[in-house]
């Protein structure tokens, strides 16, 4: 049962054109809690409103904590679809097994996002680029300086009506290769959906910055070699026609928009090839000619073409540094079928 305790004091609406990503939230939340021996308990839908926590909660202290990141649309018939949401819930539960957190019913947290976004229907935007962006997260909340397993949690869903991740939109993004900081190694948590991975990463994203680049292309930790992905999307390049992204060993997030970029390259009948992808191979295809196009992918992103590598000292211009065909094609293909434009012939949407 969920229950509901709806605001008599509903808040304004930013104009849709006004839209950041993940500045504004609507009128209500998501709660449920988790108690050792009890389970998860006291679903409730409730006004969107900061909660008290112990100082000594552990997950100030040791950040046992995991998050999602999904998106409802409005489609141009006008109703609200989601995209892949059950595949969110089931990388939650990986990411959870991962931090010892315990396991939620995915049907019962789907019937209750459901429920919280027929309440949240009208904050959901219709403008082009904007989305309703959903984040489900769960933190450990015993009160304790131990390390240990914390057998008490929150689970919480928030909604942010978001424009477009890149203050710019959909515009080439340049990345910063990083070759001292690690994102993930091996038997790590780089798979998980964990607060940890993003604090341990501003550092890098800090240099990025000074150096005047968006974002930071992670290489993989043991030989700094192969690339892994980027701050907020996994990559792909394209080189010589062959479409060739990380493979999935354990260091890399599993993202659903990299999953659907892979089904969608295939069903046209591109060749996509998942391996380890070397820095090496990347520079000396940019110095051939051959390195058609590079993009990230992400819930957030979307599909975001990248125009420039900074590799130590050197630049390298991709493409002429403009978005390529093939980027601006998948992005057409996977923002077609989100706003019902394309056939969904994947199955990916969830109708409200
Ligand atoms: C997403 O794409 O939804 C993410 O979770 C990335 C986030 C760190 C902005």
């Amino acid at each position: 049962m969920i229950r509901e305790q709806l605001t008599d004091c509903p808040k304004d609406k930013q104009a849709e054109d006004k839209l950041q990503f993940g500045k504004t939230f609507t009128d209500h939340m998501f709660v449920m809690d988790y108690a050792a021996g009890k389970g998860w308990h006291d679903a409730r839908i409730v006004p969107y409103a900061p909660f008290e926590l112990d100082p000594s909660s552990m997950v100030l202290h040791y950040g046992q904590a995991i998050f999602e990141g999904l998106k409802a649309f409005r489609d141009i018939n006008g109703r609200i679809t989601m995209f892949r949401p059950r595949d969110n819930f089931l990388r939650m539960n990986r990411s959870a097994k991962r931090l010892c957190i315990p396991q939620i019913d995915v049907d019962f947290v789907m019937q209750a996002l459901v429920r919280l976004i027929e309440i949240e229907k009208d904050w959901v935007p219709s403008a082009e680029g904007t989305a309703l962006y959903i984040r489900p997260f769960i933190i450990a909340t015993d009160p304790y300086l131990g390390v240990k397993v914390s057998d008490t949690y929150k689970f919480l869903i928030i909604l942010s009506p978001s424009g477009p991740y890149y203050k710019n939109g959909f515009q080439p993004v340049s990345l910063y290769v990083e070759n001292y900081y690690t994102r993930a190694a091996e038997g790590g948590t780089g798979e998980a959906k964990c607060s940890g991975n993003y604090a341990a990463s501003l550092i890098a994203s800090d240099k990025a910055k000074e150096l005047g680049c968006d974002q930071v292309l992670w290489l993989d930790a043991k030989e700094k070699r192969y690339i892994e992905e980027v701050g907020s999307m996994n990559m792909f390049v394209v080189i010589g026609g062959e479409v060739l992204t990380a493979s999935l060993d354990g260091t890399i997030l599993p993202g659903i928009t990299r999953d659907s970029i892979i089904k969608i390259f295939k069903d046209k009948g591109y060749k996509v090839t998942e391996r380890k992808v070397s820095l090496d191979e990347i520079i000396g295809a940019l110095k051939e000619n051959r390195l058609d196009e590079a993009f990230g992918t992400g819930t957030a992103a979307v599909v975001s073409p990248v125009g420039k590598l900074r590799i130590g000292d050197e630049e390298y211009v991709i493409g002429d540094g403009k978005t390529g065909k093939i980027t601006q094609m998948l992005y057409d293909t996977l923002t077609g079928i989100q706003r019902g434009k394309i056939e969904d012939k994947f199955g990916w949407l969830y109708r409200i």
